[in-house]
């Protein structure tokens, strides 16, 4: 099958690769892009763990075709931190040790910045609404609950 052209913009960098018609954004971003910061856990839209933004809305990038992200804006994980420093959510997960194998992490960290980002004064229920779609067998989600609302809580005071 003949490959396909895409150019698009991943974190604020214009990137083009060749795809298959077939191929994830999941598989272009780590295997063509060697952003592998978003995980497979399921391959069928059910973990959360290869949460990416599209154009500002969180999707699961095992869902979406590589070529689909033509012309689009693409955030992930390796995104979040500001070059060395890290975004406050990434600080807040290791004091409260939201994590473990970390398999999860990087689309917990996508999927509650893009919650701040639209709700900046999120209820504890609204952020375990927002995050049940993403999945973590090692926390029992508490830690990283308290490390998004905390983070929350911060990014209102320093505005
Ligand atoms: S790998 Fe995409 S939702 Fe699980
Ligand atoms: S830290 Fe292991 S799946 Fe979440």
């Amino acid at each position: 099958m003949s490959k396909l052209h895409v150019t698009t913009t991943v974190n604020g960098d214009e990137v083009e690769y060749l795809c298959d018609p077939r191929e994830t954004l999941l598989d272009c971003l780590r295997d063509k892009l060697n952003l592998t910061g978003a995980k497979e856990g399921c391959g069928t839209g059910d973990c959360g763990a290869c949460s990416v933004t599209v154009d500002g809305r969180l999707v699961c990038s095992c869902l979406m075709l590589g070529v689909e992200a033509e012309g689009k804006q693409i955030e992930t994980v390796e995104g979040i931190a500001d070059g060395y420093v890290l975004h406050p959510l990434q600080k807040k997960f290791i004091e409260y040790a939201a994590l473990q194998c970390g398999v999860c992490t990087p689309g917990i960290l996508v999927a509650a910045k893009s919650l701040l980002e639209k709700n900046p004064d999120p209820t504890e229920e609204e952020a375990r609404y927002w995050l049940a779609g993403n999945l973590c067998r090692c926390t029992g989600y508490d830690k990283i609950i308290r490390a998004v609302m905390d983070t929350a809580a911060e990014l209102r005071e320093a505005s």
